[in-house]
């Protein structure tokens, strides 16, 4: 979702802030634009579409301010066109800003500004907040930051802004709440985004920006944070483990296929330090204090959004049959708006990939509120929900630019795994042998993997066939269930072909009217428990003519006399097989959208890191 950026220091800001916009393409964006201070003058550019469109737009327009800002917006109040893009600049063209969420008494806020004389040219809420600070500085006389400090204690909702002003032309002004801000403290220069993506080059300093804090960066006098209600922070600076490479292509035609082809390593990382089946142990440091509690725990709840909650379907058959807790996997944005029963004993256990999806962090907020104890499993380092919560552990996939996830997801699987492995052989619900047998099947998947990805022109030629499917079918059972509904999360996400997940024995309950010859249908039937189960629900496809691409266990016969195609799985316990099906599904969808020419990386409508409710 929207992206900012921002420079004060000696270098020339434009192509920072550009460089800096593109590195935040990836969150998901419809417009850009730019503000830079230049000869006590404020230049604005701002477009409709693309970062390309607007370095195109600017062209020679001059650009050798040294202080400026930069947005990438994801409309929520007002059409994606050039008048609504940021940045907003106030009526007198005194101070401009940019802004990341949504003010949500803007309304108010607005009819208030027309009647004391105020006209705005956007349809947004930010351009209420740049008017409202204009207003306070008019009326009282103060300084830049006094007035956005008095201006934030008016708005409700969330924001992220950073401000700028020819009035005070050696200052940056940036704050947030709910939505993130990060700033980079380089030598004699700052600078400011939404994540660490496009400051890790410059510097590994950096500031996490809390909830209602207000960040006043002057070229003279540095930085200095103080709350919205004026009280003295003292910045804490801390160190990015972020490398710069994980931000480029490294050769792949699209991030998404480089971070499928990542698995193997990023996996290898989640485990480093955590699992060691040779000694039998599996220990998750950030979670060890939190151990006994977990283990005690009357019921545990998993919130999370998108293909995260999906990694919480799963993990709801880990915790439930290898450590016997029972639990409950919760839609965040519905969790919260439901007045749940939460009680003390309670462990809420957050899954993001971002750790800053609205939704997942309300909920969160909410828990603690009820004196549940929080957990969080997510992949970006520092992020907010890794700081929320009482403990965690960092899934360690690396950065993930694609907005489609795929590694996170994995590693969200295999930590989850490694948790209910663990609290499971602390309650003693888990034999021995079997505790054992499930770290040897860990350790061993990023082995298989490799394997499995030497599949992929396979799997490519098998996609060609159904590149021009109107609609798919995705069916699973048992932990594989969830594995047919991200199969169709990641079809439809990026290729826009409507797909759906089904348990498989439901299908007969009504997507089985769906079935003609034209219809592709996804299956997992591996070997396992439900596997004759998942042979007669095929069956029931192939006897209505659907066309069966299966997923099975090396050496299948059964399965692959009915089918169409077979993609081979090596042969593993139930336990990690939706870790190892889920890799086909990733493949067959990019292929697909790759033959469609759709935008693999930055699908229309989605966004990244979804940072409003
Ligand atoms: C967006 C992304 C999804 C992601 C979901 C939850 O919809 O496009 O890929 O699964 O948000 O995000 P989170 O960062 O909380 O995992």
């Amino acid at each position: 979702m929207c992206g900012i950026v921002g420079y004060i220091g000696s270098k020339r800001a434009y192509p920072i802030l550009i460089k800096g916009l593109s590195r935040l393409e990836y969150r998901g964006y419809d417009s850009a634009g730019v503000a830079l201070l230049e000869d006590g003058k404020l230049n604005v550019f701002k477009r409709q579409g693309k970062v390309l469109d607007l370095t195109n737009f600017v062209a020679d327009n001059p650009t050798s301010g040294t202080v400026g800002i930069g947005h990438t917006r994801w409309a929520t109040h007002g059409l994606p066109n050039d008048i609504n893009a940021h940045p907003h600049t106030s009526g007198d063209g005194s101070i401009t800003l940019v802004h990341n969420g949504i003010i949500e008494n803007y309304d108010i806020l607005k009819k208030e500004l027309i009647k004391r004389g105020h006209t705005f040219k956007s349809e947004t809420d930010t351009e209420v907040l740049v008017h409202l600070i204009e207003d306070i500085k008019e009326k009282s006389g103060v300084s830049l930051a006094e007035a956005v400090r008095i201006a934030l204690n008016e708005v409700h909702g969330a924001y992220a802004i950073v401000v700028i002003s020819p009035e005070e032309p050696n200052k940056i002004i940036a704050a947030k709440k709910s939505s993130p801000l990060v700033i980079g403290m380089g030598e004699d220069e700052y600078y400011l985004a939404s994540d660490a993506t496009p400051i890790v080059e410059y510097t590994k300093n950096v500031v996490y920006l809390e909830d209602e804090q207000i960040a006043i960066i002057d070229r003279e006098n540095g930085l200095r944070i103080i709350s919205i209600s004026n009280k003295e922070v003292s910045p804490y600076v801390q160190e990015l483990e972020m490398q710069l490479e994980e931000l480029e292509k490294g050769g792949y035609e699209h991030f998404m296929l480089k971070e499928i082809y990542e698995q193997p390593r990023a996996i290898h990382d989640s485990f480093r330090g955590r699992l060691n089946a040779k000694e039998g142990w599996v220990s998750l440091g950030g979670i060890k204090d939190y151990e006994d509690q977990i283990a005690k725990a009357n019921r545990i709840i998993i919130i999370a959004c998108g293909t995260s909650w999906h990694a919480a379907l799963v993990a709801e058959y880990y915790f439930e049959d290898l450590a016997r807790i029972p639990v409950e996997v919760e839609y965040a944005s519905e969790f919260r708006y439901r007045n749940p029963i939460i009680r003390k004993d309670d462990v809420v256990i957050a899954i993001s990939q971002s750790g800053e999806t609205a939704d997942t962090l309300a909920a969160l907020k909410m828990a603690k509120e009820r004196g549940a104890t929080l957990l969080g499993i997510v992949n970006v380092v520092g992020s907010t929900i890794s700081r929320v919560t009482d403990a965690g552990s960092y899934t360690h996939a690396g950065p993930e630019i694609g907005v489609a996830s795929t590694k996170a997801f994995t590693t969200q699987l295999v930590l989850l795994a490694m948790m209910a492995l663990s609290i499971g052989h602390k309650r003693g619900t888990i034999e021995d042998e079997k505790f054992q047998t499930l770290l040897d099947e860990l350790e061993a998947l990023p082995e298989k993997i490799e394997k499995l990805l030497k599949s992929d022109d396979y799997i490519r030629e098998v996609s060609t066939i159904y590149k021009d499917a109107q609609n798919a079918l995705y069916l699973g059972r048992g932990s594989s269930f969830p594995i047919a509904l991200e199969g169709a999360l990641k079809l439809k996400e990026i290729s826009y072909i409507h797909a759906e997940g089904y348990p498989a024995a439901e299908m007969k309950h009504g997507p089985i009217a769906l079935i003609d010859e034209n219809m592709p249908v996804f299956v997992i039937a591996t070997h396992g428990e439900n596997y004759e189960k998942v042979v007669s629900n095929i069956q029931e496809v192939k006897a209505r003519k659907g066309k069966l691409i299966a997923i099975v266990s090396k050496g299948d016969t059964m399965v692959r006399e009915i089918a169409d195609h077979v993609i081979e799985i090596p042969i593993s316990d139930e336990f990690v097989v939706p870790i190892l099906a889920t890799i086909p599904f990733q493949l067959i969808s990019y292929h697909i959208a790759v033959m469609r020419e759709c935008n693999v990386d930055q699908p229309r409508n989605l966004a990244k890191s979804v940072t409003v409710e």
